[in-house]
């Protein structure tokens, strides 16, 4: 499958510059639809994931421009971006000098175009397909969360878990547009861009992507 993946990835998509990260090129699609429909044929699966990985979402966009301007967040130090995609947060933290970045999809197809991209821009990213929401926090500094609320049973899991990563001293950075399951009482807004997307995802071709530090969790009361 990976090498099929790869060739997958590099048919559908085209090695371009990322609006407002220039310095980043991802291999990315125009349309969504075709090519949902290219993976539903590929896997066999009608029910098949849309494909994330094709495309640069308005919450990595924050947190890669959020880098881009702090790169002391995450420089000299081990970052784990969830939910990956293209890889985008992980290439933008190596990019900032993290010490190592390790990218994690439950999407075979997202785990190959990680690979690519992170050749394509001179990075090395570990890349992990698996779901590790159930799982210990990472052996990590810094966790990056970008475009994870947009889906209720998704945002249900991603809270916990970052809790309890920030629980073990792992910063937790969150990008997001504003995403119908954001948990907006629980975060603190660090920065805010204006981010060009496209509107095959999105109801306007520009987005406000905020980044995000979740809020430290209150000791339980004893009355
Ligand atoms: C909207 S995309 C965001 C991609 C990237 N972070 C960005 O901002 O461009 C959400 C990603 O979450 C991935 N995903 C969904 N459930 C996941 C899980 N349980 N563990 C890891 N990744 C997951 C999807 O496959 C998809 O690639």
């Amino acid at each position: 499958m990976a090498a099929s993946a790869r060739a997958f990835v590099l048919r559908h998509t085209r090695l371009r510059p990322v609006p407002g990260l220039e310095e980043i090129r991802l291999h990315l699609a125009d349309e969504v639809l075709p090519l949902w429909y290219a993976v539903q044929v590929e896997t066999g699966d009608p029910d098949a994931a849309l494909p994330y990985w094709a495309f640069a979402w308005a919450g990595g966009l924050a947190i890669g421009r959020y880098l881009l301007e702090r790169p002391e967040a995450v420089a000299g130090r081990r970052v784990f971006d969830l939910a990956t995609g293209s890889g985008l947060c992980a290439i933008a933290a190596m990019r900032a000098g993290a010490a190592e970045a390790t990218g994690v999809d439950i999407d075979a197809f997202a785990a190959a175009a990680i690979g690519l991209n992170a050749r394509a821009n001179g990075a090395r990213v570990t890349v992990l397909r698996r779901d590790v929401l159930d799982e210990e926090p990472p052996a990590a500094d810094v966790i990056l969360a970008g475009d994870c609320w947009y889906d209720a049973r998704l945002a249900e899991r991603v809270l916990p878990w970052l809790r309890r990563a920030q629980e073990h001293g792992i910063d937790v950075l969150v990008g997001d547009p504003g995403r119908r399951y954001l948990p907006t009482g629980e975060l603190i807004e660090l920065a805010a861009y204006d981010v060009r997307t496209t509107t095959e995802l999105e109801d306007l071709e520009l987005k406000r992507g905020q980044v995000f530090a979740l809020r430290a969790a209150l000791p339980n009361r004893v009355d």
